[in-house]
């Protein structure tokens, strides 16, 4: 099946109250291990190139290797920018063939944000592209922060309704508490409902993406740990938290930090359970089965979207 857009995934995602998983890829072993996890489930699914991959694998081979997964399988998937930061990185993925960017303006103030991502969404809608956009910035909702700067952070819901008449844009990931990485929370995990309930009530039928929705499980924390790893504190998103979500309208969910967590604890236990191994395989063929189970937890048991292709 060729590549499609997010858009009709949304619709029956947000019709059925789940949510799609947008994994980030980086190489053959994680693009091999979402995808057969995908196969596996019958769940659509989005795979997500930052640019920080594009940089490391180089984008010939992530467009390449992409290619391979799609002739080799019937599941619906997406190619998509992950935090595109300019015009121009937008624009060299949309003359690549991806099927969605991400233009993420969210450090520029509302109206130069606009006014970039308006921009995007112009270019990609005349080449059958759909955009993702962000507004707030991800933080901790635990930060010793006045109310106002909180406020300041987390996306205002006037604000959001204004962003999307204004830019046309898709879908709009949103600061509810989430932040990138292994260390989430300070304290307790918290996620600001009444915001997102309060941003999709104004949105109706409109899809609203979580990023930094990785759950950070322990056992992958102590099984790193425990071959030599020295992983401190980590905490992330409750999965009951996600499943909420995906019943409030967020219909995207982005999950990088788990598959960089399962693919480094397989590695790390392989490496000390055979130290006089040195064939790459051996290591990489478990850590992209650890990448698979991963993803078919998520799919099960957080997204909701097994038989959903
Ligand atoms: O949101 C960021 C993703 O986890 C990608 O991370 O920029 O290190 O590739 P990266
Ligand atoms: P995590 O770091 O929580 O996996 O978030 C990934 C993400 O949001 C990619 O855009
Ligand atoms: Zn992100």
């Amino acid at each position: 099946m060729p590549l499609v857009t997010s858009k009709d995934m949304f619709k029956k995602a947000y019709e059925g109250k789940y949510a799609i998983g947008a994994f980030n890829v980086n190489n053959m072993e994680i693009i091999q291990g979402i995808v057969e996890a995908a196969v596996e489930e019958k769940s659509p699914i989005i795979l997500q190139v930052s640019a920080g991959a594009r940089k490391y694998a180089r984008p010939i081979y992530l467009k390449k290797l992409v290619e391979a997964a799609i002739e080799d399988t019937d599941i619906p998937i997406v190619l998509h920018l992950d935090h595109g930061e300019s015009f121009e990185i937008c624009k060299a993925c949309i003359d690549d063939g991806f099927t969605s960017v991400m233009i993420d303006g969210s450090k520029y103030p509302f109206e130069q944000n606009v006014e970039l991502t308006k921009k995007v969404v112009d270019y990609a809608h005349e080449r059958g592209v759909v955009v993702e956009a962000e507004l707030g910035r991800l933080a901790g909702i635990e930060d010793a922060v006045k109310v106002s700067e909180k406020d300041a952070i987390l996306t205002d819901p006037d604000e959001a309704v204004e962003f999307v008449e204004r830019t046309g844009v898709d879908s709009l990931a949103i600061a509810i508490g989430t932040s990138h990485g292994a260390y989430k929370f300070k304290g307790e995990p918290k996620l600001d409902f009444e915001r997102l309930e309060k941003i999709s009530n104004m949105l109706p039928g409109f899809p609203i993406v979580l990023h930094g929705a990785s759950s950070v499980p322990r056992e992958f924390v102590d099984l790193c740990n425990k071959y030599g790893g020295q992983i401190p504190n980590a905490q992330g998103v409750p999965e009951d938290m996600l499943r909420k979500a995906a019943s409030m309208g967020v219909c995207k969910i982005n999950i990088d930090t788990d598959l960089r967590l399962a693919m480094t604890a397989s590695v790390r236990k392989y490496m000390v359970e055979n130290p006089s191994e040195f064939d790459p395989r051996k290591y990489l063929g478990p850590a992209r089965e650890a990448i698979k189970q991963m993803v078919i937890h998520k799919i099960r048991n957080v997204l909701g979207s097994s038989g959903k292709a």
